[in-house]
């Protein structure tokens, strides 16, 4: 992300005050290596690698602001599997500046929001009026590499004991960061990324090689006029494709003490499908809705390109608060027709939902089923349900755990049968009862069976945003 101005010296955050830094969000210090994890269940022999969840875990209490969840030190968890056992560990993203706060015992950066810098006399030369890394929300292995990502920043490369090498800028092609949420596109191998900045060009795109080299370095996505913040992409074979909603930085307004993020939503939704020869994006406009995330994209046979996606009426809702009059986060399944230009939106199902995945092997092409996370319980702070969609069919399945806060599903597909039954949804739960958490594994031809397996951590995991199953092999 490119810097702003910086701001005067902020105050500590009262953390009491902060839902996300208390209860079960409530950061941890502790690393740990556990070894020979009790298993509820039976662990699918098949079953060998290490899934792993990035989630923001200050290491200190915050300095003016604290933005969830985007602020934070990154904290990576690994679960790992094979021969029938499993091992849980945790490590810090050791960032530079985190380094510099942990010889300093506190924290010296404020939180986004509040655009504090600390100068030479607080930080070393290097890191003086530098804004802080934030590698905090997702975690993807590409071209040998396992990345730990922020949003539209450098992310960070870890070893396989999650130490963390260093920063990586794709030999310097990408120097200022990409999106959290890259595609890796499993026929070609490549990953396709974008980023947004504060000055011009406001929003790139780039391609990484399956070598991990840049083949494409950042082309400026013609028609985007205004810093504006975009949170994930999909693709098709075709194309890449970017929702982007009326929701601006406002430097200025920040500045002068007002929000940093202003929603405008007369202006409308629009869709980007940016082929992937590198000609001209074409556009699409809808009624306004803000998206974080999206589940997939494909090319159907007719032409036109499906996007299925959690669509919000506005930004706001992110934080459980909705607005007078809002619906709640709903799937839904776009239709762009790139030879008329036409535009259909069609509501998915009626759960409320968030952090939707499939399996990852057919990303970018027909898929038939969407896993995500629903609030069944009314006034839940977190999800406490699974849930499985066939956008397509309309064919639905759940399975729920009040005693349970159940984070984003990746799907650990069998190594040896690309039969999408033949798989597990796999997700990170925090014990809402005990200070202890779960991971838990659903079979994809019956989740609403519920776990086969349920490997307990005897640590509560604070809850966090996303990840990605590692198969051991080729
Ligand atoms: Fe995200």
């Amino acid at each position: 992300m490119t810097s702003l101005p910086a701001g005067p010296h902020p105050v500590p955050v009262d953390v009491t005050l902060v839902p996300e830094l208390n209860g079960l969000f409530a950061p941890t210090s502790t690393e740990h290596d556990l070894g020979d994890l009790e298993v509820v269940g039976e662990l699918p022999a098949e079953l060998d690698g290490v899934y792993l969840r990035n989630g923001p875990n200050p290491r200190f209490g915050p300095l003016g602001s604290y933005s969830y969840p985007l602020d934070g030190d990154g904290m990576v968890h690994a679960v790992r599997l094979g021969g029938g056992r499993a091992q849980y560990a945790n490590r810090f993203v050791e960032t530079p500046a985190l380094r510099a706060e942990e010889r300093a015992g506190h924290a010296l950066w404020s939180g986004l929001m509040t655009m504090y810098m600390p100068d030479a006399t607080e930080v070393s030369p290097e890191l003086a009026g530098t804004r802080k890394d934030l590698p905090d929300i997702n975690v993807v292995r590409h071209a040998g590499r396992t990345l730990a990502l922020a949003e539209s920043g450098t992310p960070f490369v870890l070893s396989d004991d999650l130490s963390t090498i260093g920063r990586e800028t794709f030999g310097g092609s990408l120097p200022a960061g990409i999106t959290a949420h890259p595609k890796i596109d499993p026929r070609t191998g490549e990953m396709l990324v974008f980023c947004y900045g504060f000055r011009e060009p406001f929003l790139t795109w780039s391609v990484v090689g399956p070598d991990g080299a840049v083949r494409r370095t950042p082309t400026p996505v013609a028609g985007v006029e205004r810093p504006t913040m975009i949170h994930d992409m999909a693709i098709t074979d075709r194309f890449v494709v970017l929702i982007v909603a009326p929701y601006y930085f406002d430097i200025g307004a920040a500045m002068s003490g007002g929000s940093l993020l202003s929603w405008r939503p007369d202006e409308g939704t629009r869709i980007a499908l940016i082929p992937r020869d590198g000609s001209g994006p074409r556009w699409f406009t809808t009624e306004t809705f803000w998206c974080w995330h999206l589940a997939n994209a494909y090319d159907d046979e007719d032409g036109s390109v499906v996007v299925d996606h959690v669509a919000y009426d506005a930004p706001d809702t992110q934080d459980g608060t909705e607005h007078e009059g809002d619906d709640p986060p709903r799937l839904a399944r776009l239709r762009l027709d790139p030879r008329t230009g036409a535009v259909r939106t069609d509501r998915s199902s009626e759960w409320r939902v968030e952090f939707p995945r499939i399996d990852d092997r057919v990303l970018g092409r027909r898929h038939d089923r969407i896993a995500t996370v629903a609030a069944r319980t009314e006034g839940a702070d977190w999800a406490d349900t699974l849930v499985v969609t066939d956008p397509g069919s309309g064919r639905e399945a759940h399975w729920s755990a009040p005693e349970l806060a159940i984070g984003e599903p990746v799907f650990l597909g069998d190594p040896t049968d690309p039969d999408p039954d033949h798989g597990w949804w796999g997700s990170l739960a925090v014990d809402r009862t005990a200070d202890l958490s779960w991971f838990l594994l659903l079979p994809a031809a019956d989740p609403a069976g519920g776990p086969v397996a349920r490997i307990r951590i005897p640590v509560r995991v604070p809850l966090g945003l996303h990840g990605a199953w590692l198969p051991t092999g080729p």
